[in-house]
């Protein structure tokens, strides 16, 4: 890639979060989706700190103002009507839960970490901003840890909370549910992009049943965690969530406020982590808390080890087996397993928000040239083939929907040859 190239680049990225600024928050990608998402705006949030710290504090005060008194941060937030997309906010049925009207489920928590990188860029002008976001962001942290952690691993109750929404991860999960009584409703999703990109009918179904259930239950976490059929320990959470407690406590001690309950956590994160190492899989895997079964997967969140402080060689025989199967690393799926699909979703194809995770992760372990080759690789399949929301890993071809909020955030934060890669 040229200078020439990369700055051409750089400018369209940040053309990019400009267009899908709806005023104080990004959509993912207009038309497929029209609201506010949690990790999306965080990561939008790294992206607009490259050029435009205010704007990238905002982003992240937009997203809290969502937040449920019980702490949780809502996956998404629908700040104005959209008839565009389904399921909508009757389908949620919030109503009266929190401060916006949002769906009842939250998704991995890396706003800890991208707050601290944004303060990190002027730490005198964002010091009230990082002050009033502190307890926030320990509240939803404790919600996690109140209500989501299985002896230290960190459990979602829907498909859609890891942000994996189609993972062969949860296959085993979902059988075990009966969408009895889903009733007849309209997809949107598929009248934006090919559906052979989406998830199934099968997987739909149970999408909604789970919605419903929630729903029917008041979206009251006690409940839910009686009656919820799904309830799957995750890998992308657990190292996720470990990584943004380390980020806070070392935010909440620059700052002066007590942490011990943080490190609490961090150690709890720590043995949760460890359980989720399936010996027969030589890998991190997913783990069925339900049937007390692990899912048997290599998902490109495996991967995630070194991004939350575990250094665990052992995954480097999976980085060089998996990634070496094909074009562009990190497939979501082990492409040498029969469920993997290039093209559909979370089953095969690669995203940049994960591969950026596990390469600023590998850099923190040593790991330089893996990270390197992650992330040049990275650049390369951009500026070959686009914003994209995801790729297909055999032969970069874009799919899902185009310009892509976090895709243009990640390049801007650490895909770039110009990115400040904090
Ligand atoms: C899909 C992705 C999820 C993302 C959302 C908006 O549901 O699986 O991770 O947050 O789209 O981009």
């Amino acid at each position: 890639m040229t200078q020439m190239d990369h700055i051409a680049l750089d400018e369209q990225a940040r053309a990019i979060l400009r267009g899908n600024d709806r005023g104080g928050y990004t959509v993912p990608t207009a038309g497929l989706y029209p609201y506010q998402w949690n990790w999306d705006s965080a990561f939008a949030a790294w992206g607009f700190a490259q050029f435009d710290v205010g704007r990238a504090w905002q982003e992240v005060e937009t997203l809290f103002s969502g937040q449920w008194p019980n702490g949780m941060v809502p996956h998404i937030l629908f700040h104005k009507p959209d008839p565009g997309y389904f399921p909508g906010p009757d389908v949620w049925g919030t109503q009266g839960k929190g401060p916006i009207l949002s769906s009842g489920i939250s998704q991995p928590p890396v706003a800890a970490t991208f707050v601290r990188a944004i303060w990190e860029k002027d730490r005198a002008a964002g010091e009230p901003r990082a002050r009033a976001l502190f307890p926030r962001l320990r509240d939803w942290h404790r919600w996690f840890m109140d209500w989501r952690a299985e002896d230290g691993a960190i459990c979602i109750t829907h498909p859609w909370e890891a942000g994996r929404d189609n993972a062969p991860d949860w296959d085993g999960a979902m059988a075990a549910i009966d969408p009895v009584g889903v009733g007849e409703y309209t997809r949107r999703d598929t009248s934006h992009v090919d559906p052979a990109m989406r998830p199934t009918k099968y997987d739909y179904d149970r999408y909604i049943w789970l919605v419903q259930l929630g729903k029917r239950l008041g979206w009251d976490e006690a409940a839910l965690k009686e009656h919820n059929p799904f309830r799957v320990a995750d890998p992308t959470m657990t190292f996720i969530l470990l990584r943004a407690n380390r980020d806070l406590a070392a935010m909440g001690r620059a700052l002066g406020e007590d942490v011990s309950e943080i490190e609490e956590w961090t150690a709890a994160l720590e043995a949760g982590a460890a359980a989720l190492w399936n010996e027969d899989l030589a890998s991190y895997d997913a783990k069925d808390v339900r049937a007390g079964r692990f899912a048997g997967c290599v998902s490109s969140a495996s991967f995630l080890c070194w991004y939350g402080g575990v250094d665990d060689d052992r995954m480097l025989a999976q980085v060089e087996r998996v990634w070496g199967a094909v074009r562009y690393p990190v497939p979501s799926h082990d492409p040498e397993s029969p469920e993997f699909n290039a093209k559909r979703y979370w089953r095969g194809p690669t995203w940049c928000i994960i591969n950026a995770l596990i390469g600023i992760g590998m850099a923190d372990a040593g790991h330089a040239a893996q990270a390197d080759q992650l992330r040049t690789g990275t650049a390369a399949l951009v500026a070959r083939h686009g914003f994209a929301e995801y790729f297909d890993p055999t032969d970069g071809s874009p799919a899902g929907g185009g310009t892509f909020t976090w895709t243009a955030a990640v390049w801007l934060g650490w895909a770039s040859p110009s990115a400040g890669r904090a």
